[in-house]
């Protein structure tokens, strides 16, 4: 049987799929990954670690498979710097890592400040991105900086050790803080400005172009034979495409441990604001605008396990459906981690805010799960000003509950559709697998079909504009004390 292979390359593990021509999942893969964290707000990976857990897949591939292509998707803005003889110099550097505020700070001044870096790259330097991670290490490790003659997103540095051939596409450098995200090039001039050595990005190409054959040491059957390797591309991007998500006008909600909200666009201008990420998608010409919730999903399980470790997830849907909008009172600010869009404050913090003596557990459950929707809701109003949104699809742990796409209903006051094949980012990296070998977008994008949707209800959502004012308000009045606590 003919399958297109696609490997996403996450944080916590390596997800793979083979896919059939029709667009059916034949077979599935992971190979979990651990993360160390060597000091506070620190994130890294051994990438041999992910190399190991991709060989580990190609060696499990059934016999009966013929691997027609393989395409991959992975975590965005992850560097990996390589030496002139390709060895890995230093652990990679993840884009959760919080360390490079002071060369995001030293750039954007050289650069000329933020309106300048923005008409740079259509971005401004967030530390979680490539480029300050570089002036990091030439800040920090000069001895490693010397050593630097490649340096690759983590999908790229896979895609090289599958081919031999260095390569980049749009999807993943337009999150490095080195790319021009209208025009789709590396942006020389900032470079220069920087004093970054060109040299150290490989070519861009397209995102399923073919990167090379799988190198011959690597074939280690027959299925793998005639196997070819595409670029890949960034793993929102990718799971947008999975989901049919590319033309202007669609909308993707994701809600696993992090949030993203996703629409794509024919604008070709980033929002001046800094707010919104605006990033290339995986397909040549379209970009897409996307707002990052640091904790959607990772604040309802932190609640699970420290309120009811012993309830079932299905007791706590029940137990919400029985509570009213707005948990008499509650209000739950989600920002465990600190938040990126829309207030871009690592001080922010968790707050429950209206305990009263009728609070219960399932209140509680209520109010946490709307206040990650409300967080959600910020960056979709966000993305409503910059671009229409005609048809919305939500994805991951939080698209499972139905209680949870009746609230997300209410909030946007749009319908909410699950789709029937929630795959993440490596069924997208199949499909990007298929375009290589000449299938249309249609064609692929035709494997993404039945969607079941949740309408929303009127008398709800006037009751969540009233909410939702406050919990935006209460983010407000408490901005300075999260500053003034952090300082402590
Ligand atoms: C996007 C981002 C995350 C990573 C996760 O800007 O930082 O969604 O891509 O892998």
């Amino acid at each position: 049987m003919n399958v297109f292979l696609g490997m996403d390359i996450g944080t916590t593990g390596i997800k793979a799929l083979a896919v059939n021509e029709a667009g059916k999942v034949e077979w599935s893969a992971t190979k979990p990954l651990t993360m160390m964290t060597p000091h506070p707000a620190w994130a890294e990976q051994d990438p041999e670690m992910w190399w190991e857990g991709v060989v580990a897949i190609l060696r499990e591939i059934p016999h009966d498979f013929k691997v027609e292509r393989i395409g991959l998707s992975g975590q965005m803005h992850t560097l990996v710097p390589l030496d002139g003889s390709g060895h890995v110099i230093r652990n990679a550097i993840l884009w959760c890592d919080q360390r490079t505020q002071a060369e995001c700070e030293y750039a954007t001044r050289e650069l000329g400040g933020e309106e300048a870096v923005i008409g740079y790259t259509g971005n401004p330097i967030y530390p979680g991105f490539t480029m300050p991670k570089i002036l990091w290490i030439r800040n920090n490790e000069p001895e490693n900086y010397k050593k630097i003659k490649t340096c690759l997103i983590a999908k790229d540095f896979i895609a090289w050790r599958l081919t031999g051939e260095f390569g980049a596409e749009p999807s993943d450098a337009a999150g490095s803080a080195m790319f021009d995200v209208a025009n789709a090039r590396w942006n020389e001039k900032l470079l220069e400005i920087l004093d970054i050595d060109k040299n150290f990005l490989p070519p861009v190409r397209g995102s399923y172009q073919v990167r090379g054959k799988l190198r011959r040491e690597l074939v280690f059957s027959d299925s793998l034979a005639c196997t070819e390797v595409v670029s890949g591309g960034a793993d929102n991007a990718v799971a947008a495409l999975g989901l049919g998500i590319y033309k202007p006008g669609d909308c993707m909600i994701s809600i696993g441990t992090s949030g993203t909200v996703l629409a794509v666009t024919g604008n070709k201008t980033p929002d001046k604001t800094g707010k919104l990420h605006f990033f290339n998608h995986a397909i040549p010409d379209t970009s897409y605008y996307m707002g990052v919730m640091l904790a959607a999903a990772a604040s309802q399980n932190w609640f699970k396990d420290k309120m009811g470790p012993n309830l079932s997830w299905a007791q706590v849907e029940d137990g919400i459906e029985k509570t009213a909008p707005g948990a008499d009172g509650l209000l739950w600010l989600p920002y465990l981690q600190g938040e990126r869009t829309p207030h871009r404050n690592p001080n922010a913090r968790g707050v429950l805010f209206g305990l009263s003596s009728m609070t219960d557990e399932m209140r509680v459950f209520r109010a946490v799960m709307e206040g990650i929707t409300f967080g959600l809701r910020d960056s979709y109003e966000l993305l409503k000003g910059m671009t229409e949104i005609k048809r919305v699809i939500v994805v991951g742990g939080g698209a499972k509950s139905p209680v949870w796409r009746k609230i997300l209903a209410a909030n946007m006051k749009a319908a909410i559709n699950a789709p029937s094949i929630d795959e993440g980012g490596a069924y997208g990296a199949a499909m990007l697998a298929a375009l290589g070998g000449g299938m249309s977008l249609e064609e692929v994008t035709s494997w993404a079909k039945a969607e079941t949707a949740t309408e929303p209800n009127e008398y709800d959502y006037e009751r969540y504009d009233a909410i939702y004012e406050q919990f935006r308000e209460l983010y407000k009045d408490l901005i300075n004390r999260f500053d003034a606590v952090a300082k402590l």
